[in-house]
């Protein structure tokens, strides 16, 4: 009877600290999925690189400037696979586009190596 006794007070509480582990578990990780997914990007850092670069100059989130804006371009690219390379190809090596004015120039190519932050800023236009 003390042994039956001793059981139940040892499993009693240790029972209720899994409960209440698992409860304060899954309150953590609600809390952590919604900033993960909202944002799998770092904008700050994104608009502090495309700063730097004057992309800003000619492209703006929501407004037509010499360059379409990064929502029309976030449009053009949905769902498609090879919005990444196409895109960083893009940031590169310069190709020749037209402004909206008509005129022809070379794009702007990205002052970084670091394809991390590369892909950071791509990330952010593409969620526009
Ligand atoms: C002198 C103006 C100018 C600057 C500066 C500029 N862009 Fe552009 N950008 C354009 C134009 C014009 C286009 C449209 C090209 C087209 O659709 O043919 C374009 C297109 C793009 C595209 C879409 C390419 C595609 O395949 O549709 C991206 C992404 C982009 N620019 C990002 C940037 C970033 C990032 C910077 C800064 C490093 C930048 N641009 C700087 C004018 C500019």
């Amino acid at each position: 009877m003390i042994i039956w006794r001793t059981s139940i007070s040892a499993r009693g509480p240790g029972l209720g600290t899994r409960v209440r582990g698992a409860v304060q578990l899954a309150a953590v990780l609600a809390a952590l999925s919604i900033p993960l997914s909202a944002s799998a990007f770092d904008e700050d850092a994104a608009r502090a690189l495309g700063k730097r670069n004057d992309c800003f100059k000619c492209h703006s989130v929501d407004k037509t400037k010499k360059g379409p804006s990064y929502k029309k371009i976030a449009a053009k690219y949905k769902g498609k696979a090879d919005a990444d390379a196409k895109l960083t190809e893009h940031l590169k090596t310069s190709p020749k586009v037209k402004l909206e004015d008509g005129t022809e120039e070379e794009h702007k190519a990205i002052d970084t190596k670091d394809a991390k932050e590369i892909k950071n800023l791509i990330e952010w236009i593409l969620a526009q």
